[in-house]
């Protein structure tokens, strides 16, 4: 066969295990004090109907560890006209005349009553997910479309500049994407209509849990024996499509979401747009710390899109199969997880950029509470190696070991790149057959930035990392055939 018609290598995906049938039954949802905020009546969720709010009557909760809601009496922020007539303006000049038409007849007062129900809907105080929490938060649909419609309206207290006591959180009221007519922010609102209009039009019945999670203690790396676990790689199709079910990973800025509500474009921010219910952490989501994830359970996906960052384009509304788990979530899980980002090539070797990456994959990947055979896939792909300007080759690898020693397989989605997908296949394959663990890479890993890296003074180094991982192997385990492994480079 023609090898440029090769678009998958490894395991086939078939193999790789997704939710829900990997996973064990859950244990009944239930609200717990410090840890698990439920804003709904977990003793009346029944499937296909609308959660009811928890508890009946509004509780206003001003103060620091949690959200300032518009709704509440302290707050003494107008609801402006003034940014109603705005977005009207800028939404006319988007759409179609039709749809303006239903857009001002319909849509948008549907949406400032949605907005309006935040008293009704969103009774319980909604906790600030800070830095060092282990906590979540689980509600319903209903309770993140009415907390969006009032991000849309702009109406989130406190909000509107970062340079107040949110200055560590993301925005989330949605006022630069009002700004200018770009035709990035008008596929970008686009996309956002086509949920609103879906959400008012039919509301959803599902809950969607929000997780934010820091790792106490990191593995010992290097005396790690973990060996590595089973690779799918594939050049063709997303992380989003052919991820369903597995631990889907979001390239993800330290504040979640990043440019989703500005200018940006890429992986994260299309993500969010697509599923927009995802947004709705940037209300309560502190910056992430360099050991901390959050997990988003439940999300659905209500668009479709084409082309990426300039070129990205709304595809239409998208209908949504995943099936439900037992807290009525849709069984799609979003791990954001933030890369360093690097200027310079030579600096993501260093060893103290190597543990924070492996710590922050570790922290996305591992469920300690869970068994390894209940665990999905990790579905990821160029994890930091975009905006960020991290290496391919060493992510591969990194989020590899990282996956390996939570216990879980990877889909590893190259983007188009079939030159990458080879290379990171032939070099698991290879660990494989050598019975490398964890442990060794990781040591690998060391010496590379010791004899390669370190006296380079800012040149690329002249060994590339896989051809000195083959080298080193191959010289330690069989002096004979040394070229064997720098053979496959
Ligand atoms: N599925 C699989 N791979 C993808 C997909 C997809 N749907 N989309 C993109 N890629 P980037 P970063 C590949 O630049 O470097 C955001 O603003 C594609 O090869 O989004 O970690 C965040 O908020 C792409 O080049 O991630 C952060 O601020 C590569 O993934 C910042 O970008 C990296 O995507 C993070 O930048």
């Amino acid at each position: 066969t023609n090898p440029s018609e090769v678009s998958w290598l490894g395991t086939p995906i078939s193999e790789l295990k997704r939710m829900p049938e990997c996973g064990e039954p859950l244990s009944p949802l239930k609200d717990v004090p410090g840890h698990h905020a439920v804003m709904i009546r977990t003793d009346l969720l029944k499937k296909d109907k609308v959660p009811v709010p928890y508890p009946t009557r509004f509780q206003d909760a001003w103060n620091d560890v949690h959200v300032k809601m518009p709704c509440s009496s302290r707050n003494l922020f107008p609801i402006e006209d003034e940014v109603k007539a705005q977005v009207s303006l800028v939404l006319s000049k988007v759409l179609e005349p039709d749809a303006a038409e239903h857009l001002f007849e319909s849509l948008l007062p549907d949406m400032v009553q949605l907005a309006l129900r935040a008293s009704e809907l969103c009774t319980k105080p909604i906790p600030l997910l800070k830095a060092g929490m282990n906590h979540s938060i689980t509600m319903s649909q209903e309770q993140v479309a009415c907390l969006l419609a009032n991000a849309f309206f702009c109406t989130f207290p406190r909000r509107n500049s970062r340079k107040m006591e949110y200055s560590n959180y993301p925005d989330i009221n949605f006022f630069r994407l009002f700004e200018g007519s770009s035709a990035k922010k008008t596929e970008k609102l686009k996309t956002l209509m086509c949920y609103f209009k879906s959400v008012t039009e039919k509301m959803p019945t599902g809950l969607v849990t929000f997780t934010r999670k820091s790792l106490d203690k990191p593995p010992n790396w290097k005396s790690s024996q973990t060996p590595l676990t089973k690779l799918h790689i594939t050049c063709e199709g997303t992380i989003e499509d052919d991820g369903y079910g597995m631990l889907q990973v979001d390239f993800a800025n330290r504040f979640v979401g990043g440019g989703v509500t500005g200018s940006g474009l890429v992986q994260e921010e299309i993500r969010f747009l697509i599923n927009p219910e995802l947004i709705v952490s940037r209300l309560f989501t502190e910056a992430l710390d360099h050991n901390e994830c959050l997990i988003v359970t439940g999300t659905q996906q209500y668009s479709k899109y084409t082309g990426y960052a300039q070129t990205y384009q709304w595809g239409g509304s998208h209908l949504d199969t995943t099936p439900s788990d037992g807290w009525q979530r849709r069984c799609t899980s979003i791990v954001a997880i933030d890369a360093l980002q690097f200027r310079n090539f030579l600096e993501q070797f260093r060893p103290d950029r190597l543990n924070r990456e492996l710590n922050k994959a570790y922290c996305g990947f591992a469920r300690p509470e869970e068994k390894s055979q209940n665990l999905a896939a990790v579905a990821t792909g160029n994890w930091g190696c975009g905006v960020f300007g991290g290496d391919t080759r060493l992510k591969a690898l990194l989020q590899m070991l990282a996956a390996a020693e939570a216990g879980r397989d990877v889909a590893y989605f190259t983007f188009g790149d079939s030159q990458l997908m080879t290379d990171v296949h032939n070099m698991h394959s290879f660990l494989i057959q050598k019975n490398i663990s964890v442990g060794k890479v990781y040591d690998l890993l060391g010496q590379y930035y010791n004899s390669e890296c370190k006296n380079c003074l800012g040149r690329r180094p002249d060994v590339s990392l896989y051809s000195f991982i083959y080298q080193q192997v191959n010289s330690s385990l069989a002096p004979d055939d040394s070229n064997m492994g720098s053979a496959r480079q």
